[in-house]
């Protein structure tokens, strides 16, 4: 039920539902109430999807569904890798059953391993739906700069969401296998593989023609040198340039990942809103810092960092970034562990404004949030009582006194309340969401941040809801505090 609604620039008003966790109820009706999933919703689809790799591949079950895979498992049940062969299989055989897609790679090119290549496309379909007012699983266009033999990303993408994809590569062999993959799975109106030289742009908009995409997404080579990738084989005992290491053509380049990483947001920079998400995929976790380091001093706020984890030793870790204003949900702007990495992390979206033990009164919440935020000079705000979710959009901080006294002021010489020039701005500022959730052991109210660049804004909006509940009297025993 919509109690208010106001909306003063006409913007669209569909509800960014992953992050705001409006649309729960639709897919899951015997679950928990709808209003109470405030971090992630998704389609019996994408749930699938995510499981797949939760605990580790059962090979056996594996090579009853291929019999290719079967040939190459032990009969303990075990695999070796150490074949490049069996490594091989068990992706074309993972590929099979768990996308029916068929690929064919040659021997002395990189075969990617699944899970790995998957956690990527999980955290963009999480990156993307959360940084969008419209509903998940909306059609987008992605470019995979340096997709390999495989084409594993836009394949993978194409499986999961109604996505399309530009893919580049440098190496002529791979860009033929590619080009046969894509074919293979009768992709074509869908994945458009292009021909690029190492020192062409990585992104290659103007020479296609395009004028914007919504993401872009690298999984570069990471070694600084031949020797560097040499040693790494030696270490894990892999046959050297074959398809578990990959050829030095796709896993070395000058100045390894920080280097390629730096070339891509140089280029962002230029591009800048003409792509909603740049990304990339990095190998070691020392990258992080030196990319970040360049992202503030570019004053990117806006950006997300998460790990893949795959097995208990493989990890691997990626960063996104954006210009325009869309703020990630908080599980996938901060998937790297805050007590190792706080100072990488971006600001939080997440701010508990109230905490209510349980046994204390907590029904008066619900219709005290409207009355707190209705009187408020929003550009919009929508509060969903049944949901106990609420949110709206701000040209600027109309909460605090200071305002409060400008627009008496500006009243008093003539302005009416309805004026639409009373305003500094009309542009958003801040785009938010209050969300109630009742817990066993509490309730508590939060405040998300969906939209905007000025994290003072996002704070005083946070103080100001805080401090009304409390004078409210809605949780004596609350104890308000940032979420990580
Ligand atoms: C580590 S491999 C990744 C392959 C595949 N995306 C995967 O994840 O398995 C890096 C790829 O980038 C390609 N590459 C290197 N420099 C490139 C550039 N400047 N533009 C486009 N692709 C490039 C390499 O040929 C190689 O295929």
């Amino acid at each position: 039920m919509v109690l208010r609604a106001r909306n003063h620039d006409g913007r669209q008003e569909t509800e960014n539902a992953a992050q705001a966790g409006l649309d729960a109820g639709s897919e899951t009706p015997s679950g928990p109430p709808a209003a109470l999933q405030i971090e992630r919703v998704e389609s019996k689809t994408d749930c699938h999807f995510r499981n797949l790799y939760a605990s580790n591949s059962n090979f056996k079950q594996l090579a009853k569904q291929d019999a290719d895979f079967a040939a190459f498992l032990k009969d303990s049940g075990q695999l070796d890798f150490n074949d490049p062969a069996a490594v091989m299989q068990l992706t074309k055989a993972l590929l099979k059953v768990d996308f029916g897609l068929r690929i064919e790679l040659p021997d002395d090119r990189l075969c990617p391993p699944v899970p790995n290549r998957h956690n990527y496309i999980l955290w963009l379909k999480d990156l993307m739906d959360t940084t969008s007012y419209e509903q998940p699983g909306r059609k987008l266009c992605g470019l995979d700069i340096g997709t390999g033999a495989s084409c594993i990303y836009p394949l993978l993408g194409t499986a999961q969401r109604p996505w399309n994809f530009i893919a580049t590569d440098i190496d002529v062999k791979n860009l033929g296998y590619a080009r046969k993959n894509v074919q293979l799975n009768a992709l074509e109106d869908r994945i458009q593989v292009i021909e690029r030289q190492s020192d062409d742009s990585l992104l290659p908009l103007d020479d296609a023609d395009i004028q914007s995409i919504d993401f872009v997404m690298t999984n570069p080579p990471f070694y600084v040198s031949e020797d560097e990738m040499l040693a790494s084989a030696n270490e894990k005992e892999r046959p050297p340039n074959s398809a578990c290491t990959g050829a030095p053509v796709e896993m070395v380049c000058h100045g390894g990942e920080v280097t390629f990483v730096g070339r891509l947001l140089r280029e962002s920079l230029v591009l800048r809103e003409r792509v909603q998400w740049y990304t990339s995929m990095v190998g070691k976790a020392s990258s992080l810092p030196p990319l970040i380091t360049e992202l503030r001093k570019n004053n990117i706020d806006n950006f997300a960092v998460t790990e893949f984890v795959q097995g208990n030793k493989t990890r691997r870790w990626a960063l996104g970034w954006s210009f325009s204003s869309m703020r990630p949900a908080q599980h996938v702007a901060w998937g790297i562990n805050p007590s190792l990495w706080k100072q990488l992390l971006p600001q939080p979206v997440k701010m508990d404004v109230l905490v209510v033990d349980a046994g204390k009164p907590v029904g008066g919440i619900l219709n005290k949030i409207p009355e707190i935020m209705g009187p408020l000079e929003l550009i919009s705000w929508v509060w969903e009582v049944d949901r106990a979710k609420g949110r709206g959009r701000a040209r600027e901080n109309v909460w605090s006194r200071a305002w409060r006294r400008k627009r008496l002021r500006e009243i008093a010489d003539g302005e009416t309340a309805d004026d639409p020039m009373h305003t500094d701005s009309e542009e958003c500022r801040i785009g938010f969401a209050i969300v109630v959730k009742m817990a066993i052991q509490n309730t508590t109210v939060s405040l998300l941040w969906l939209e905007g660049h000025d994290y003072g804004l996002f704070e005083s909006l946070g103080g100001f809801v805080q401090g009304r509940l409390r004078d409210l009297n809605c949780g004596k025993a609350a104890v308000a505090k940032k979420s990580g």
